[in-house]
């Protein structure tokens, strides 16, 4: 099969090194890809959010299938697309893309269908958000409606902070069409667990859980960001809350998507807290996290290409999803300044990190130049190590780390150090 993954950042790396060796797959396309899957598959320079291009692209190489891994391409419809001009893909529809698209839906849904979340109510004019943040005697969270880049959230330590979260999104429109509805949600407390599921609307199949640091320095000071790092299995994640989530939260959104005629196909992403009241949803995406991506596949035992191609044809059930016993840890690598302003084009100097046991270094923000590398993004590598246990783990993807240097590189030093 002639396949196609869409998207250029370290989850797509991580997605792109599981399928690079399967039997199934004769040619291998990455729009627009990086340096790192560049080694893997043919990068043609597409945007993901080209859609014309991603789909005449298709037609012209008789691509058979495609992986669809951002936010942004399944909210523009790309898998609608796509199957319309004959190819399969992984990766939900637009119409069940909502779920991360607009959070005002998932909170919606989750209330009408009794899924445990955090309390909210909806706000289109500034003024009574404003009044609302004045009013509350508890702490708030503040979140654009729609996709921001992960940066719509702002969990406010005051009014004045929920003042100037809500003016942001509003009256300033720092997330454009995204913030003109808000919510502003409860802040709830509690270990934070991401479950990444495979779905084909029949079946929800949970991989391992896994924890995201998304706060961009030590002890989850500073800003929100991507994701700064994470380890697989998620410590708190204990068999009873799976059990639990199953029941209270994966199985009955599987099931909401199918009543509301929105059926999820391909990789549901369930941000949850361990609140004292049991768990609870904080976010839903409709993709694999990315750097959790990262993190979780490279557990997998299971050939992950044949789970996408039963994914899209409705055939999970007849898969055994397996994961290798033992943990992972990714360390994120970031160009000086991220979140915020940042500087690329920095060559990339590896050392003797590829010795390190058990380690994958995935690429997000990279560009390869007559066999250098440079960096290309906030985000610039992804530093996994799988290991017997997470404390072997950590400290291999520490060692790996310690032998990268660039111009500014920065990272936590405390990943997976609960
Ligand atoms: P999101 O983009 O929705 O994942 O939110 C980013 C981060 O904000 C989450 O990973 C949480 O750490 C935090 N957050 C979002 N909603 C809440 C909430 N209701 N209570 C506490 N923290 C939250
Ligand atoms: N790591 C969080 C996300 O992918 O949204």
């Amino acid at each position: 099969m002639n396949v196609m993954i869409i998207g250029g950042g370290g989850r797509e790396h991580a997605i792109t090194r599981c399928i690079a060796n399967s039997p199934r797959i004769t040619k291998l396309y990455a729009l627009p890809g990086n340096g790192g899957i560049s080694e893997l598959a043919e990068c043609v320079n597409i945007s993901a959010e080209d859609i014309d291009g991603i789909v005449s692209f298709a037609q012209s190489h008789a691509i058979d299938f495609a992986i669809v891994a951002p936010d942004d391409p399944l909210a523009m419809g790309a898998v609608d697309r796509l199957e319309a001009a004959g190819v399969k893909c992984f990766g939900p529809d637009q119409k069940a893309a909502i779920i991360e698209s607009s959070k005002i839906f998932a909170k919606e849904l989750m209330t009408k269908y009794g899924i445990p979340t955090a309390n909210y109510k909806v706000f289109t004019e500034t003024d009574e958000a404003l009044s609302y943040c004045a009013l509350s005697d508890y702490q708030l969270v503040v979140k654009a409606d729609g996709l921001a880049k992960g940066k719509g959230v702002t969990v406010c330590e005051s009014f004045k902070q929920a003042r100037e979260a809500v003016m942001s999104c509003m009256r300033d429109k720092a997330f454009g069409r995204s913030g003109e509805r808000i919510l502003i949600e409860e802040c709830l407390r509690g270990p934070e667990v991401t479950v990444l599921a495979f779905t084909d609307g029949k079946v929800i199949v949970p991989m391992l859980s896994s924890m995201d640091h998304k706060r961009a320095y030590d002890g989850n000071k500073g800003p929100n960001t991507g994701g700064m790092g994470v380890v697989a299995p998620n410590f708190y994640y204990t068999p009873e809350i799976a059990d639990q989530c199953m029941k209270t939260i994966f199985l009955p959104t599987m099931n909401a998507m199918n009543a509301e005629g929105r059926t999820f196909k391909g990789c549901l992403y369930f941000g949850l807290m361990l609140t004292k009241d049991g768990p609870k949803v904080i976010e839903y995406n409709c993709r694999f996290g990315d750097p959790e991506a990262e993190a979780v596949l490279p557990l997998l035992a299971t050939d992950l290409f044949s789970i996408m191609l039963a994914v899209r044809d409705e055939r999970l059930s007849e898969v055994d999803v397996k994961f290798i016993d033992g943990a992972s840890c990714c360390v994120v690598l970031a160009s000086g300044g991220y979140p915020g302003k940042y500087l690329t084009g920095y060559e990339i100097n590896f050392g003797e990190s590829g010795e390190v046991p058990g380690v994958e270094i995935f690429h997000a923000g990279t560009r390869r130049e007559n066999g250098k590398y440079f960096t290309a993004g906030g985000r610039v590598l992804a530093v996994t190590a799988v290991g017997e246990n997470a404390m072997q783990a950590r400290e291999r993807a520490y060692d790996a780390a310690k032998c990268i240097s660039f111009e500014g590189m920065r990272y936590r030093s405390d990943i997976g150090a609960q």
